[in-house]
């Protein structure tokens, strides 16, 4: 079974072929991070427009470098939820316009069903049930995978997401957009013991994320200096800023998985890409003897390839969508 995958939902422009939800046979991604680098972020209007000039064209590529025409295709999926409507409007409604010239299903898939999936590329040999730490630009959520497309949601994040507070914590100390992977590298050069930043737990929802207490610490901390009029070692907040969140997103991990008798732990989303988080969750699942996957960095970070993987799924559970699809921004996970 070979499937196109359009992923457009926020300031990538993706397309894949995957065969069988395992194994990918082209994975395009046009990324308008330096168009974005100007605003310090991600201005939605110009992400649509940006999906709008170039889909067509890195649909063609995934095509190409899979040495495969559109009728090879079994099934077309693609985002629909969450991101921002009008640059999930794009993918879907190509997306639907593919499917309804050549005849062929079409599949809806949910982002961060997607993010979870990229670990089966990765891991042929990984199969539901596991716990998976998804953690992006926009999400913060523990799951369960109860089975394929089946989810519960242990916990998720009250306020910022945890690649949110990476980006603004690493504007305030003058890094630029995208901020996580420039304080990665810049905290590889710092003490993470220097400052002592919050670790915020939740009464009552263990599993609960909340970074925007260690933003607040970290402008504060800023702040302070300032007035005092002491020199920032940036290196050090960055350092001791990601020591506090991935402390906080390992532990939970730890503690849902002790919690659940889950052995098998998951990582998944563009702040999986982080090397300090990844080392972290290694060594604590390596310690207590549970098995740890995580998706090579450009898997982690939004892509089509991991579409075509849930994608997959989706379609040989049987489901089908109409060309009435709409877009849904704040699409929920776990059925
Ligand atoms: O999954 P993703 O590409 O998009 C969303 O679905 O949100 O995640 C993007 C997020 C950004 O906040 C980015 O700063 C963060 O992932 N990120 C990282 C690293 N690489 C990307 N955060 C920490 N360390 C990294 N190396
Ligand atoms: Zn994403």
């Amino acid at each position: 079974m070979e499937l196109l995958a359009i992923e457009s939902s926020c300031d990538e422009t993706a397309a894949a072929v995957v065969r069988d939800g395992r194994e990918v046979l082209s994975n395009i991604i046009a990324s308008q991070i330096e168009t974005h680098k100007l605003y310090g972020g991600v201005v939605p209007e110009i992400a649509s427009r940006k999906h709008t000039e170039v889909i067509n064209q890195v649909i063609d590529e995934a095509l190409s470098k899979a040495d495969r025409q559109l009728s090879d295709m079994d099934a077309i999926c693609v985002t629909y939820g969450p991101g921002l409507v009008g640059a999930l409007l794009v993918g879907v409604g190509v997306a639907k316009a593919l499917a309804y010239a050549t005849d062929k299903p079409l599949v809806g898939v949910h982002h961060i069903e997607g993010h979870i999936a990229a670990n089966y590329i990765a891991h042929p040999d990984l199969e539901p049930p596991f716990l998976c730490l998804v953690a992006s630009g926009g999400h913060s959520h523990l799951v369960i995978v109860k089975d394929y497309g089946e989810y519960e949601v242990l916990g998720r994040t009250r306020d910022d997401a945890a690649g949110e507070a990476f980006d603004k914590v690493a504007r305030a100390i003058g890094l630029g957009y995208p901020g996580g992977p420039k304080i990665d590298k810049l905290a590889r050069e710092g003490n993470p013991q220097a400052i002592e930043f919050p670790r915020a737990s939740i009464e009552d929802a263990p599993y609960d994320f909340s970074f925007s207490g260690v933003k607040s610490a970290v402008l504060n901390y800023l702040n302070s200096c300032e007035m005092k009029g002491e020199e920032v070692n940036r290196a050090d907040v960055a350092a001791s800023f990601q020591e506090a969140v991935t402390d906080v997103l390992t532990d939970h991990t730890m503690q849902a998985a002790m919690d659940h008798g889950i052995h098998r732990i998951a990582l998944a989303g563009g702040v999986a890409c982080n090397s300090y988080l990844r080392d972290k969750m290694s060594a604590a699942c390596e310690t207590r003897g549970y098995r740890f996957f995580m998706p090579p960095p450009i898997l982690c970070t939004d892509n089509a390839a991991m579409i075509g993987s849930a994608g997959y799924y989706e379609f040989m559970k049987g489901v089908r969508h109409g060309l009435d699809l709409n877009a849904i921004p704040a699409l929920a996970l776990g059925k």
